[in-house]
């Protein structure tokens, strides 16, 4: 006799989009602020490469590093799966005019982006909530909207995270810290490299002191 299937591991993406519209709505100034040490980490090696250009921001918040490149001149599309997250990053008295705010997931983000048309697609801590088979091909998709040359900068949590082992382990390197809350994955070296293959160039790649983020720069060859 077999029982009923295991419920999956990751919950589904409407799912996953009500559960940070809830967070959003609890705490709407979650990640608000000045832009973040990755923000300026990743600037200096985009602008060094391209002094203005097309910046696709995925999971963007409330759009602090968003501005921050729009107010240096990138034509940046920002973009993040939370409503209240978007409307507020809307609302924004000092948004420059080189902003645009969307409401949708990253991968359908990437799907409704032309091929090598972008200098950058920049992704601050939410790799980390992204199921396997969709990081794929979240990956797969950064390769063909950027063009040869273009940037993917991305900062994801570290196995090294106190947080990473407590709760409930799902998956390899995925733990669900409470029940009934949605998953986290904590990355390795190996992860990220398993995960850029030989579809991009490694540019840098970096472990700041005390953080537990691993840091990245790759390019599109
Ligand atoms: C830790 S927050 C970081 C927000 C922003 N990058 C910042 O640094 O201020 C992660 C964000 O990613 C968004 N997010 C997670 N998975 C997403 C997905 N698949 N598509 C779009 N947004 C997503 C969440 O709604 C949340 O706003």
């Amino acid at each position: 006799m077999t029982g009923a299937p295991p419920p999956p591991v990751w919950p589904s993406l409407s799912d996953r989009e009500a559960g940070s519209e809830l967070i959003y709505r609890d705490n709407p100034d979650r990640f608000s602020g000045p832009p973040s040490r990755f923000c300026e980490w990743a600037f200096p090696r985009l602008n060094d490469r391209f002094r203005r250009g097309q910046l696709l921001e995925l999971g963007c918040g409330t759009g602090r590093d968003a501005r921050r490149f729009a107010a240096a001149g990138y034509q940046v599309t920002a973009t993040d799966y939370s409503v209240t997250a978007i409307d507020h990053a809307r609302a924004d008295i000092a948004n420059p005019p080189e902003i645009r705010f969307r409401r949708t997931d990253a991968l359908s983000a990437l799907r409704d982006t032309l091929t090598a048309s972008l200098d950058a697609v920049y992704a601050h801590a939410i790799y980390m909530m992204v199921p396997e088979d969709e990081l794929t091909a979240v990956f797969r998709e950064v390769r063909r909207v950027l063009h040869p040359g273009g940037l993917h900068l991305f900062a994801v949590r570290s196995t090294t995270d106190p947080m990473a082992g407590r709760g409930e382990q799902v998956a390899p390197d995925v733990w669900r810290r409470t029940p009934g809350t949605a998953p986290y994955r904590y990355f390795r070296r190996e992860t990220i490299d398993r995960l850029t293959g030989p579809a991009f160039e490694r540019v840098a790649i970096e472990f700041p002191e005390g953080l537990h983020f691993w840091y990245v720069a790759d390019r599109r060859p």
